[in-house]
Order: structure tokens, then sequence, then C-alpha cells
């Protein structure tokens, strides 16, 4: 005999036997899936639009479903109803919340028309829409953070580096944009993955489309969809929106791990370059002079659990076969703990690049050291028509003598810069300061005061928080 369905479970009609615990216990999802279930609510209440619309609802039964439902969302809303030990996933466990208030015979209509399958495949995307507007706010904190920052010391110079050698130097507030700039393309991409990501399969049925003339427009336009996905097979078994934002989520969190590693070093003895605040950092059990940059390793430590999610979500999705398959099911976990991670990682690291402080005079005496002036006397020469590849020669030489001879390239007299080049007259000492090379370098993206303003005034515009 087969058994009727059970309360908690989708199916029944077929099987003779009870699945096993094992089996029930590997296909659960509650756990996690449970945070899309006011997004299933709202699904089902576009769903309940459709069937309506079709003829399959009386006006009656429309509204009393309506009530249904919101009555269920009300009691999600407030813990008061919430999966239990027998419900498979967010869908079976609120489909048992409807019966339990509808009764059997209405709440078992809402079911006609849709599969999980299409159902999950909206959901998803609605909430990752919801997730990306969050993101969005609490990386624009951040890009906030860095323009006040960068506004707040327009004058102080900071060694600019190459292969973490000193190259030449920068306005501390340029270095500071410098890594505002990628946060911005994070949210551009967004921007751009929500073209995408804003089509709802939901109508899709299990793979096929619906035979009932439900209407899938509807109901996207319910859900405030767009529009809808093209093909139902596509709509329902395709999860390169969810990899995309993944991948998104990845990005920032490289992005914000270039940063740490550089404030890591910065609070080092050697360089430092800054302090901590207290609040956003922490101590040593055993060493009472440690100030540590947990926030920072943090956020590079968490970069690599950002990239794992993506890679194991990818790997799963690689050579299903059409159309919806269970294994779909595992792109939800990397995907939270993504948003989760940065919705943790972003706050805390404003709040330390907010409050950390610059040892500016440190900044100001090391930003000439290291040579890094020797690209501004090469290019002197070049201004004093002389070849690229003599004034590098000449200026290779004169720091080669500095070198020997434990000077500054400013501090080599007169005579001896006459002979190492008689093209190396004592005007060449105008461009021997660090003031005088940042503002040389004045063309568009360069990091001269007039330039950098623009950056802040461009980020102040369209990028920082409202
Ligand atoms: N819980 C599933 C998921 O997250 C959706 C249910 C589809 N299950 C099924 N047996 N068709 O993908």
């Amino acid at each position: 005999m087969a058994s009727e369905s059970k309360p908690g479970s989708l199916w029944g009609g077929r099987f003779e036997a009870d699945s096993a615990a094992a089996l029930l216990a590997l296909s659960k999802s509650t756990h996690f899936d449970w945070r899309l279930a006011q997004y299933d609510i709202a699904g089902s209440k576009a769903h309940l639009k459709a069937l309506f619309t079709a003829g399959y609802l009386t006006n009656d039964e429309a509204e009393r479903l309506t009530k249904v439902l919101n009555q269920l969302l009300e009691r999600v809303q407030a813990g008061s109803f919430a999966p239990k030990e027998q419900d498979e996933d967010v869908h079976s466990a609120l489909e048992r919340g409807i019966i339990e208030i509808a009764g059997a015979e209405l709440g078992g209509k809402l079911r006609a028309g849709r599969s999980r399958n299409d159902q999950i495949a909206t959901l998803i995307r609605s909430y990752l829409m919801d997730q990306a507007d969050d993101i969005d706010t609490l990386v624009r904190e951040l890009i906030s953070v860095l323009t006040d920052r960068a506004e707040e010391h327009l004058g102080s110079a900071i060694p600019g580096r190459t292969h973490m050698q000193h190259a030449q130097p920068v306005l501390l507030s340029h270095h500071l944009l410098a890594h505002a700039w990628p946060l911005v393309r994070d949210l551009e991409r967004l921007r751009d993955w929500r073209v995408r990501a804003n089509l709802s399969p939901y109508g899709a049925g299990a793979l096929a489309g619906s035979s009932l003339g439900l209407d899938p427009v509807l109901v996207a336009n319910e859900l405030g969809f767009a529009g809808t996905t093209q093909n139902s097979m596509d709509g329902t078994s395709a999860r390169d929106v969810v990899a995309e934002f993944t991948f998104i989520m990845s990005l920032i969190g490289i992005n914000l791990s270039r940063f740490a590693e550089e404030i890591i070093i910065w609070a080092t003895t050697e360089f430092g370059y800054i302090k901590l605040d207290d609040a956003f950092s922490t101590g040593s059990s055993i060493m009472p002079q440690k100030k540590n940059p947990d926030v920072a390793e943090l956020a590079r430590g968490k970069s690599g659990r950002l990239i794992g999610n993506l890679t194991g979500l990818l790997a799963t999705l690689k050579g299903l076969p059409l159309a919806y398959n269970r294994d779909l099911q595992e792109d939800k976990e990397p995907v939270f703990d993504s948003i989760d991670t940065l919705k943790v990682l972003l706050p805390a690291f404003s709040g330390m690049v907010q409050t950390m402080k610059f040892d500016l005079d440190r900044l100001e005496r090391l930003a000439p050291a290291g040579f890094s002036l020797a690209t501004d006397v090469a290019e002197w020469l070049v201004k004093q028509q002389v070849p690229f590849r003599e004034a590098h020669e000449i200026t290779g030489r004169l720091v080669a003598y500095c070198e020997e001879n434990s000077l500054g390239l400013h501090e080599v007299p007169d005579a001896q810069m006459a002979k190492i080049s008689k093209l190396l007259t004592p005007e060449v000492r105008d461009v021997l300061s660090v003031s005088g090379s940042i503002k040389s370098r004045s063309g568009v993206g360069g990091t001269s005061l007039p330039r950098v303003l623009e950056q802040i005034s461009e980020l102040r515009k369209s990028w920082v928080a409202k």
C-alpha cells in the first residue's frame, strides 16, 4: 500500500516505505535555507495571484489563502513558527505551516503548477539582490572612510613602492584612494550582476514550464523582478548568478586583504607608519607590550575562506547536466557564508581604517629615502633635451656615488655632480624635493594635489555612503 504524504513531506503517493533516517539527515537543509522563509512566502503570494488569475482559486479562496500567508509570515518573523525535525527544507516546512493554518484542502491547492525547483531558483535571486544592497552599503561606508582619511591628510607624503622597494614619493591621500577605487569597481560589478539576477524563473515548474496557463510574467511583476528567464530548463538549473555573486564577494575580500597586508606591515616597529587604535587591535595573553593587528589579519585570512566558497561552488556546478539536480542545494551554504563573512568583516575593517593614526613626520622623512627622487633627476635631464637612455645612465651613476658615500641625492656637492656629468648643473636641485616631485606628477590620475582632489570629489559625488 502506498502511504499518504506525511506532514513535512511533499511526496508519498508512489512510495511504499518510509525514508531512511540517514537519508533524511543528509537531505535536510532547513538549518541553512530557513533564512529564505520570507522570500518563499512572497513567492507563494505571487503564485496565488497567478492561480487565481488562471481560474484555479475562487475569490474567497484567494482571500483566505492570502490571510493564511500573512499570518504565517507574522509567525515566522516572530519566531513562533519554525522548521520541525521532520521538515526537509524551507519549502516543505512552510507548506506544512500553510496546511496547519488553512487545512489540507485549501492549503493543498497552492502547490499546483510550481515546483521547489523553480521556487528555490527564484528565492535565491531575490535574497541575493537584497543582500547586494546590504553589502553595497557596507562597502560604501569603507569608501567614505578612505575618502575622509584622504581628505584629512592632503599635504602628507609617503614612500610609494613597487616590488616593496622605495620607488617614488606619493601623497598619502593618493595611496589611500588607491584602495577606494577597486571597491568602487566592486560596487559597479554588483550593479552589473543585478541586470542578470533580476529575472524570475518562477513558473518554470520542475523544468518544462506549467501546463496550467499560469503567467510567469505576472509572478515576476508581483515579486518585483524586471522580467522572467527565457528558458524554463535554464531558469531552474543555472546557478551562474550565484557563482558570479560569490565571485564579487571574493573579490571584495581580496581587495580588503591587499590593504590589510599593508596595514600589518605598517604597524610593525620597523615601518612604524601607523598606530592602530586600541579599540581595533588586540593584546597578547603573555606579552604585555603587544598590540596586534587582528582585524587586518582576519581580513587577510577570511579572504582565503571567501575564495574557498567560490571555488567550492564552481566545483559543484561543473559538469551538471540539465536540468535541476539535487547537487544544486549545495549552492547556498557557500554564498551565505560569503555574505555573513563580509557582514562581520567590513564594519570592523572600516572602523580600523577610520581610527588608525599615521606618523606623518616619519612618513615625510621616509618619502625621499631609497633614492626615490632618482626618476625626477632623470626626467629633469629629459626636460634639458637629454635622451632618456643617457639620463637614466647619468642618474644611475649619481645614485651609485651616493650609495658609496652614504649621501642623499640632494647632498652631493655641485663640483662632484659636475664630475659625474656636466649635464648635472646645480638647477637639478629644484626637483630634488618630495613636494616638487609630487607636484610634477600632474597628469590625470597622478599623485599631484589637484589630481587627488579630483578623485575625492568624484568619489564624494558618486560612491560614498549617503
Ligand atoms: N532544497 C532544494 C534546493 O535547495 C530545493 C528542492 C528541490 N528538491 C527536489 N528534490 N527537487 O535546491
